[in-house]
């Protein structure tokens, strides 16, 4: 590559976590009850039938509580280890980064993992396999809980985005693996990235929209390709 590897950003999305056998949304087995996962991961449908939305996401959680880490989380974990620099930036809410090692990860779009109080915004791990038949009471004030996950319609944490957004514009090198890159605005950061410099790298099988832009392009599944590229790429 010939490029600094530092400042070394990775942004993930379903795709880093198909090989573990977690469904991606925009491809083929993310159906649940024949309904797209838009229908129930937003706001209204929660309010409309709060009970409908859990079961949802009960079912999620037993299918990734199924799944392990696979090579491609490994790498990054290993990636964490040999950068003082690095920041992974996730657009999944599986939590297997985690599992793989990594201990300082931007959730964009929060964790399956950890519950939010409707009424008072109080956050708490839940990791309890199966949930809960019902919602939970938040522990402080009694209000309805509901999975810590932005929802299709909802706005990002300003905090966390905004931590992304300076990491993606001080980057050198950014990594982007398994998105289809059309959900904003974790779809601008690499555009950030690219804006101000940053050598990009696409780990996808199919053709993105950052694909345009990229100076690296990898077609194949990430847990095949991505520890060739790191294992290519480390030692330079
Ligand atoms: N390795 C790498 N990439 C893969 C693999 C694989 N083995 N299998 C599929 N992909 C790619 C697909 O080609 C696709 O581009 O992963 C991408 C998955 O795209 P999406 O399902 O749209 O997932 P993502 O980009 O993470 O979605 C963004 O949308 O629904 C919301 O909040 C949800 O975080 C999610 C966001």
């Amino acid at each position: 590559m010939g490029r600094a590897l530092e400042p070394f950003v990775a942004l993930t999305g379903a795709g880093v976590s198909a090989e573990s056998g977690v469904p991606t949304f925009r491809g083929p087995g993310g159906l649940w009850q024949s309904r797209r996962p838009e229908e129930l991961a937003n706001p209204q449908a929660f309010a409309r039938d709060p009970l409908l939305v859990w079961r949802f996401y009960a079912w999620r959680r037993s299918v990734v509580a199924r799944c392990s880490p696979n090579a491609a989380h490994l790498t990054l974990a290993d990636v964490e280890d040999h950068i003082g620099d690095f920041t992974l930036i996730t657009q999944n809410v599986d939590g297997l980064h985690e599992a793989a090692g990594n201990r300082r990860v931007v959730e964009l779009h929060g964790s399956l993992w950890r519950l939010r109080c409707t009424r008072c915004r109080e956050r708490w791990e839940e990791r309890r396999v199966p949930f809960p038949e019902m919602p939970p009471r938040c522990p402080s004030c009694g209000g309805l809980a509901r999975p810590d996950v932005v929802w299709f319609g909802e706005g990002l944490e300003q905090g966390i985005l905004n931590r992304a957004m300076s990491s993606a514009a001080r980057a050198r090198l950014m990594l982007v693996v398994g998105t289809s890159a059309v959900v904003h605005p974790a779809a601008q950061l690499p555009l950030i990235a690219k804006k101000a410099g940053a050598w990009i790298v696409e780990i996808n099988p199919e053709e993105t929209p950052v694909s345009i832009y990229a100076d690296e392009v990898i077609r194949g599944p990430a847990a095949q390709v991505l520890p060739e590229w790191w294992a290519r790429n480390r030692d330079e």
